[in-house]
């Protein structure tokens, strides 16, 4: 649907009206299918307030409950969310660890809510190195909203977008040797399915928040045409005005996908 639409117009709305209108005015057609965040900013947040790091971390799991339930409401299908980068393991053994006990802190309380929201769990990401504990809460969760069709909630965890995209040439590789695929039949919508976001098409909107302007090893592949939203609000700062501010800034974007 949004790769045969090249233009579309609406007026911006005032982001002084409240939250209800806004959302009522967004054109149901365009809402964007996929849509990714970098959630950046934990650090940043907690350094304002004399607080531990980790603490802008936990800030930033109750804002993930918010945005997860405000895109599934505006019937966004994808929400990919950039949770721990393969880079990510350089620091201190504390931060990492906690950020490994985040996903069962938050599915261990949210869960049943997303269940009974119709949402489906997913992850990408290198599972070997990441704890068993942590493998088994999201695990769980999978296992758990498996027949769901609402949202996919996608978790980015231990993922890294150039190991990705080397994994898929390896896969191709080995497939050809093998022939199972013939190398004539490779184009960019047979190398999408050697990705880890196989199925799940590629976003439509990237956002990033606390002002920094760059992708950082993020789904460099799938986001050639996607619209980019940055914003300076750190992400536990990040409130579902933003998120529709974001959506309403992608529904006044001409998309031409190279065309004119
Ligand atoms: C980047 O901010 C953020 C992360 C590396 C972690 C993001 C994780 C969350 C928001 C919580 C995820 C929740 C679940 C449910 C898994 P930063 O620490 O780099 O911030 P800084 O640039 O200000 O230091």
């Amino acid at each position: 649907m949004l790769d045969k639409m090249k233009i579309w117009k609406n007026k911006p709305t005032s982001s002084d009206d409240n939250l209800e209108e806004r959302k009522t005015r967004l054109k149901e057609q365009f809402i964007p299918n996929h849509v990714a965040i970098i959630m950046d900013g934990n650090g940043r947040w907690a350094k304002k307030r004399a607080l531990p790091r980790v603490a802008g971390h936990h800030e930033g799991m109750k804002v993930v409950r918010k945005i997860t339930k405000l895109a599934n409401e505006l019937g966004v299908k994808t929400l990919t969310l950039y949770a721990f980068s393969t880079e990510n393991w350089k620091r201190p053994k504390m931060e990492v660890d906690f950020l490994m006990k985040l996903p069962e802190e938050f599915l261990g309380t949210f869960l049943p809510e997303l269940v009974e929201e119709n949402v489906r769990v997913e992850m990408m990401g290198y599972k070997e190195s990441l704890p068993p504990h942590t493998l088994g809460a999201i695990g769980r969760a999978m296992e758990e909203t498996k027949d769901n069709d609402g949202l996919v909630l996608n978790f980015a965890l231990n993922y890294g977008s150039r190991a990705e995209i080397l994994e898929a040439v390896k896969g191709v590789l080995n497939d050809c040797k093998s022939g199972i695929l013939n190398e004539e039949n490779l184009n960019e919508d047979v190398f999408s399915n050697y990705l880890m976001t196989k199925g799940l098409g590629d976003p439509d909107l990237l956002i990033r928040t606390s002002g920094e302007i760059r992708l950082s090893n993020f789904m460099l592949w799938q986001l050639a045409y996607t619209e980019f939203w940055f914003t300076d609000v750190l992400w536990p700062d990040f409130s579902e005005e933003h998120f529709v501010e974001a959506v309403e800034v992608f529904q006044n974007r001409q998309r031409r996908f190279g065309g004119v």
